[in-house]
């Protein structure tokens, strides 16, 4: 638990190379129906409206629009370089060593930056052929994660990204990446699926007894894209015990779920293009939940993936089949 009430919009948590990292970020993931100029408008919003942290990945397919935005703020003066923090996530399909630099470019290349803030492994395992598309397969790849580390460690000493992380790893995963033999950084984080249904407790004291940083996505239930998410699953905004505590403190369910998140010590990420809400979701740090609330909330817990990626199930590396 952190002293909460000294949170700001401005926090940075500590990583152990020596790099901050903002408290909160801007997701910025669609699903491919939303035109990719609106998350190109969204961030420059959000940049305005005192954003620093920008979450994104090459899968997403929208680095030259977000890349646009980060550069116009800048060239506004708005922003220096060295205020945003971007983070960018390796794809399945570029795990193997000799692919490894490669992806990183693309993604330097298409956001016309030179360098990254955090570069993170976006699943753990490898895939040779990644269709999001449900009549073309995903074929699996069988590239150790570790071989690709080598590359991420090379790519943060040639000064292309500052630090490197890991994302969707479970405990066993991590364990195995933080005993390689000649391991010269540790991850700086592990980005996971964290929110009042899937509150991930056991992985986090895990990360913090090693310094790996826990960053939070779908904190606030998802995009519920029909892509990656079932949309039987309940909709976590509309949960009744969440809707009373939010009551409480004349907040909105988004914003308790968020300031849960950042009461437990993890950074979080939530994703809107929407001007109101984005402004909604900078504003967590004027309140602090108490601890019978953190308590209600915490028992919301029922290890809900809303995003299971389960195509993968029976891929060597699925990271869901431990608790953690
Ligand atoms: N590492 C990974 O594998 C991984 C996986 C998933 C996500 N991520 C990252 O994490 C980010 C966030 O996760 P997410 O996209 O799953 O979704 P999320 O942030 O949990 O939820 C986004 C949804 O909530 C809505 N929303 C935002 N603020 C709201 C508010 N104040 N009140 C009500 N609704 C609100 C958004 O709508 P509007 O846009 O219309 O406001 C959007 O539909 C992603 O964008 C991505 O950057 C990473």
């Amino acid at each position: 638990m952190t002293d909460s009430m000294a949170l700001t919009k401005d926090t940075r948590i500590a990583l152990n190379d020596g790099n901050t990292i903002p408290i909160i970020g801007l997701g910025t993931y669609a699903s491919p129906d939303v035109p990719k100029s609106l998350g190109e408008e969204a961030t420059k919003i959000a940049i305005d409206l005192g954003y620093r942290h920008i979450d994104c990945a090459y899968i997403y397919g929208n680095e030259v629009q977000i890349g646009n935005a980060i550069r116009e703020k800048i060239a506004d003066g708005t922003v220096k370089r060295e205020d945003i923090f971007y983070t960018g996530k390796l794809w399945c399909t570029f795990f193997s060593p000799e692919l490894v630099r490669k992806g990183l470019e693309k993604s330097l290349q298409d956001l016309q930056l030179d360098y990254l803030d955090l570069f993170i492994m976006h699943w753990p395992f490898s895939l040779k052929v990644c269709e999001i598309n449900p009549d073309k397969p995903f074929v699996y790849d069988d590239v150790d994660f570790c071989a690709t580390w080598e590359v991420l460690e090379a790519c943060k000493d040639a000064g292309l990204v500052k630090s490197i992380g890991v994302s969707n790893f479970n405990r066993k995963q991590l364990e195995r990446l933080l005993s390689k033999p000649g391991l010269k950084y540790k991850p700086v984080c592990n980005q996971v699926e964290c929110h009042v249904y899937l509150s991930q407790s056991k992985l986090q004291a895990y990360c913090n007894s090693n310094d790996i940083v826990l960053v939070a996505y779908s904190v606030l239930g998802s995009h519920r894209d029909k892509n990656w998410v079932d949309l039987t699953t309940p909709v976590l905004l509309e949960d009744l015990v969440l809707a009373n505590v939010a009551a409480k403190y004349n907040r909105s369910p988004a914003e308790v779920a968020m300031r849960f998140i950042l009461q437990k010590g993890i950074v979080v990420l939530a994703k809107s293009f929407t001007v109101a809400r984005l402004k909604q979701n900078l504003g967590v740090f004027d309140f602090e939940l108490k601890p019978e609330d953190m308590k209600t909330l915490e028992d919301l817990d029922k290890n809900l993936h809303y995003g299971p990626f389960k195509e993968m199930k029976q891929h060597p590396e699925y990271p869901f089949h431990d608790e953690y």
